[in-house]
């Protein structure tokens, strides 16, 4: 039924456009409170589920990647689909519109996305704003929220710590981790920050920013995550882990989408005429799953690590975390897979328990 409506869909409506439409509609369907209910029955994870991460207690270790509610309007709903949490943004310290329009393409024969949305949201006064009425809900406060945040366009790589230091301040006092993003392709110069010389007093401005956020707020230390790209070299990827490691970093989310096409299905053409952006969904999965065990030899145990990328079928999320990921994310796998989706995976993770 949802294959058959993505079909229609994918023919007739912008990719984006379909988004925005979908995503209302769930949240307005999951606002009724006895629907909600049901659905949150119906979908709520199996206990062998749970899993302890970074201090928090969470129903399943299957999350929603950032970028599917970049202003967080929708926690509550998705959380009632089954997801162990849910990751909001990327979020930037100015709010800003993204990049021109179209910029979501749908490659339906791999079914694979090719984004350069760019950063568009509400910026960090907004979603902090957003985010602590939702906190002021039951359903709200039970939620397990994780906060991204990225570069504004606006600031240079010179500006990027103050800049993310910003947004950290503002929005540590509403999320159960955080995530600096220094790896979507879609905001010019933004993966420079995988140099450890610009990466050092970036992570240092948004730990003291969060200890100071939280301390203000009575509440204790946030987990601190750090979200890489699947396009840097391994060495790359290893000083990253090192640094991150020394810093007291909590944990790598491994990967965001890659700006390389190869291995893909669709028509050139269609590929081409999408034009830039990054590529997310089953073409990724081996560079993502590579770069994931590259980290687990290197800091595994010692650094948490979450795996995104590809993640499709429920056996795709088992790989993962026999590969040694406590945690696991996806975006493109549910848009293709529809609202049952994170309840099959579920099923397929409590089964291998
Ligand atoms: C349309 C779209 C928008 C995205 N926006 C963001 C974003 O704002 N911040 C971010 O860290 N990742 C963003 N991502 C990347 C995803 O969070 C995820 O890392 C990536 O898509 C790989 O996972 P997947 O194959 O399950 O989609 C976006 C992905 C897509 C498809």
């Amino acid at each position: 039924m949802y294959r058959l409506l993505m079909r229609i869909v994918g023919r007739y409506l912008d990719a984006e456009r379909a988004h925005r439409i979908g995503f209302l509609l769930l949240r307005l369907a999951l606002a009724v409170p006895p629907i909600r209910a049901l659905v949150a029955r119906r979908c709520a994870p199996p206990a062998a589920c749970a899993v302890e991460a970074l201090g928090l207690s969470l129903r399943s270790p299957l999350g929603l990647a950032a970028g599917f509610d970049k202003n967080a309007h929708g926690v509550v709903a998705l959380t009632a689909l089954g997801f162990g949490y849910i990751e909001i943004g990327t979020v930037t310290a100015q709010a800003q519109p993204g990049n021109p329009r179209p910029r979501l393409f749908r490659l339906m024969r791999d079914r694979a996305i090719i984004n350069r949305m760019g950063f568009n949201n509400d910026g960090a006064e907004v979603v902090a704003a957003r985010l602590a009425k939702v906190r002021r809900t039951r359903a709200g406060a039970a939620a397990v929220i994780g906060v991204n945040i990225g570069r504004s366009k606006a600031a240079t790589s010179e500006q990027a710590a103050e800049d993310y230091g910003v947004s950290a301040q503002l929005l540590a006092p509403f999320a159960d981790y955080l995530t600096v993003n220094i790896s979507s392709p879609n905001t010019p110069g933004l993966r420079d920050l995988h140099a450890i010389e610009l990466l050092r007093p970036l992570l240092e401005s948004v730990q003291a920013a969060c200890a100071q956020a939280r301390a203000h707020a009575g509440l204790a230390r946030l987990p601190l995550l750090l979200k890489i790209s699947p396009d840097s070299n391994d060495d790359d990827l290893l000083a990253i882990a090192d640094l991150a490691l020394e810093m007291g970093i909590d944990g790598l989310i491994a990967t965001n989408t890659t700006v390389s096409r190869e291995g893909l299905r669709a028509d050139p053409a269609l590929v081409t005429a999408a034009g830039a952006g990054g590529l997310s969904g089953p073409p990724l999965r081996e560079r993502a799953l590579a770069v994931q065990r590259l980290l687990v030899d290197r800091v595994g145990g010692q650094l948490l690590i979450a795996a995104a990328g590809g993640i499709e079928i429920p056996d795709d999320a088992v790989e993962r975390l026999d590969a040694g990921a406590q945690l696991v994310q996806a975006y493109t796998g549910f848009v293709y897979g529809g609202p049952a989706w994170p309840r099959t995976i579920n099923a397929r993770i409590a089964a291998a328990r």
